[in-house]
This record gives structure tokens, C-alpha cells and sequence, in this order.
């Protein structure tokens, strides 16, 4: 179930994303074409998933959450080139291809970078991607501001370059995982609940505590494949984490402990989600795909 939903999620997004990279002039061709070799290339599209699940999952066309799923991603990209720039993560290989500082330069990824977050905000006001009323449009603005910034992603990310070579204890632990990365799939599911344009307050509430438990569970899943999987099928350098000495889950709990706070985690979301009825299958779907997927 969840490949085929993940398949046609897929071509929905990225036909919609598609377009944003046509450069509006010659001189700006080369940053439009590092912009969609960052994007166009692969990316599993959880987020994505996770915003038009949502939007589904409240009764409204997967359509209507076409903006937010453009929007998550341009941010996800965004932070995943500046991630491996080697002032940050200094990494060579992203979804199976030479990261953009690599592929471009780092001048270019920077602002490569800088361009597809502005993207991001300008998806969420395209009156073709994103059919809100201006109300909802500006609290969907407000959601992704604050997720991606420095209160969320940009902060998480503040901590995580901090942190190298330290054991940061499980409160700490959890702060910047659910900052550099928990941010921003809260952000996706809140954004896709907002875009149905029907989200009542007690289900938002109940897609926050999902939400809350599977972002983490995404990056507790990310530190466990570092760890057990290999180069090739995640398409990014297996052991980057031990090599640089980031404190991660494994790391502090053990392997098996870390798998089991997983499906913990993975359990608290399905709970959340317990009354929101048939249509939140996808949702489920995703919370069970996050800890079981190998990249
Ligand atoms: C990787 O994210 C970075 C993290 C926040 C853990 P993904 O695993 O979603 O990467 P892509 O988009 O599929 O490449
Ligand atoms: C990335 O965390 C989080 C963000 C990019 C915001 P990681 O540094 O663990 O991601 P990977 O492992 O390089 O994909
Ligand atoms: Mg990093
Ligand atoms: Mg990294
Ligand atoms: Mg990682």
C-alpha cells in the first residue's frame, strides 16, 4: 500500500515542483539548475507524503495540499545542501549523487540553498499550488516560518554542529532531534491538516501528538541506518555520524535500545491517530514505513 501511495505522491509533487525551476533569464540559468539538481533527484518525499497525508486524512482532496508539499520539500532541500557543505556535515554523496557543492560549488550551493527557501514561502502564496483563503494561507506561513527557523530546523541544526564529540544526555538528545528535524515533518503534517481548509482544533491536536512521535521516529531512524545500512542503498555516506562523532541514538542508547524507543515512538503516533477514522490510513501507513524503511 504505502510504495503505490508513495508512487503517486510522488508525481504529484514533483509535478508541481517541476515548474518552479524554469530560470526567468539566461544569466540565471546555472543557480536555477543547482536549485533543481537538488530537488529534482530522487529524495524519498516524506514530507510530501506527510502533508498530503494529512490533508487527506481530514476528508479534502490530496490537491488542495499541493503548496505545503512543495513548500516542506524546497525547505528539506534546502537544508539538506547546506547540511553538507563542509563548513557543516562535509559530505560528498546525497541521494546517490555528488552533493550540490560538489556537483556546482559551494558559492552556488550556499545560494542554491538560500534561493530554495525562498521558494518554499513564495509555494505557499501561489495562488495555482496553494488555494487557501488569505487567512489560512498566512497561518500556514507563520507554520513554516517558525518550523524552519531558528526555533526549529536552523536552531536543531545550531545544536547538532555544536554538539560534535559530546554525549549529550536523552533530554538533549531528543531537543535537537526534534529541532533540526521534528520541526519540519510537525510543520508537514500541520501545513497539510491547514491546507484541507476543514481542520477542527481536537484534530490538529491529535495530528500534533503524531506528528510530535514520528518526527522524531524519522531521525532515531536516519541515526539507526548511519549505523546498519550501507552506502549504497541509503545513497549517502554509511558511518558519517561515528566518523564525525555526532552524538545520535545508538550512540547513546545501544542498537537495540534505539530500535525499540523507535517503535515506541511509532506506537504513540498510531494511537494519536486512533479517531481520525478510515481516512487516515496513509498516515498509519507512514508512521510504520518511517522505522521500518532501509534509507
Ligand atoms: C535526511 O532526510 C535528513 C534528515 C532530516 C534525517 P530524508 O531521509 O528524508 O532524505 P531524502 O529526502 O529522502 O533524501
Ligand atoms: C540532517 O540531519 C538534518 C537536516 C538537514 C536539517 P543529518 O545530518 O543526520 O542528515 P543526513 O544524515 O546528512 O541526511
Ligand atoms: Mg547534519
Ligand atoms: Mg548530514
Ligand atoms: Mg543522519
Amino acid at each position: 500500500m504505502i510504495a503505490a501511495y508513495q508512487a503517486t505522491c510522488q508525481a504529484r509533487v514533483d509535478a508541481a515542483l517541476q515548474p518552479l525551476f524554469d530560470a526567468p533569464s539566461p544569466e540565471l540559468q546555472r543557480l536555477y539548475a543547482a536549485m533543481r539538481y537538488s530537488v529534482m533527484n530522487g529524495g524519498k518525499r516524506v514530507r510530501p507524503l506527510l502533508a498530503y497525508a494529512a490533508c487527506e486524512a481530514l476528508g479534502a482532496p490530496a490537491e488542495a495540499a499541493n503548496g505545503a508539499a512543495c513548500a516542506v520539500e524546497l525547505i528539506h532541500a534546502y537544508s539538506l545542501v547546506h547540511d553538507d557543505l563542509p563548513a557543516m556535515d562535509d559530505d560528498d554523496l546525497r541521494r546517490g549523487q555528488p552533493t550540490t557543492h560538489k556537483a556546482f560549488d559551494e558559492a552556488c550551493a550556499i545560494l542554491a540553498g538560500d534561493g530554495l527557501q525562498s521558494l518554499a514561502f513564495t509555494a505557499l502564496l501561489d495562488p495555482h499550488l496553494s488555494t487557501q483563503s488569505e487567512a489560512l494561507r498566512l497561518s500556514m506561513v507563520q507554520t513554516l516560518a517558525s518550523a524552519a527557523g531558528p526555533a526549529g530546523m536552523v536552531g536543531g541544526q545550531a545544536i547538532d554542529l555544536g554538539s560534535v564529540g559530546l554525549t549529550l544526555d536523552p533530554h538533549a538528545l531528543a531537543f535537537m532531534h526534534r529541532h533540526k528535524t521534528g520541526a519540519l515533518i510537525e510543520a508537514s503534517v500541520r501545513l497539510g491538516a491547514l491546507a484541507s481548509g476543514r481542520a477542527q482544533p481536537a484534530q490538529l491536536e491529535a495530528l500534533q501528538t503524531y506528528a510530535r512521535a514520528v518526527g522524531l521516529a524519522f531521525q532515531v531512524q536516519d541515526d539507526i541506518l548511519d549505523v546498519e545500512s550501507d552506502t549504497a542503498t541509503l545513497g549517502k555516506r554509511q558511518g558519517a555520524d561515528i566518523a564525525r562523532d555526532k552524538p545520535t541514538y545508538p550512540a547513546l542508547l545501544g542498537l537495540d535500545a534505539a530500535k525499540a524507543f523507535a517503535i515506541e515512538l511509532r506506537d504513540q503516533a498510531l494511537v494519536a491517530v486512533q479517531g481520525l477514522g478510515e481516512s487516515a490510513e496513509p498516515l498509519r501507513a507512514l508512521a510504520r514505513y518511517i522505522v521500518e524503511r532501509r534509507h
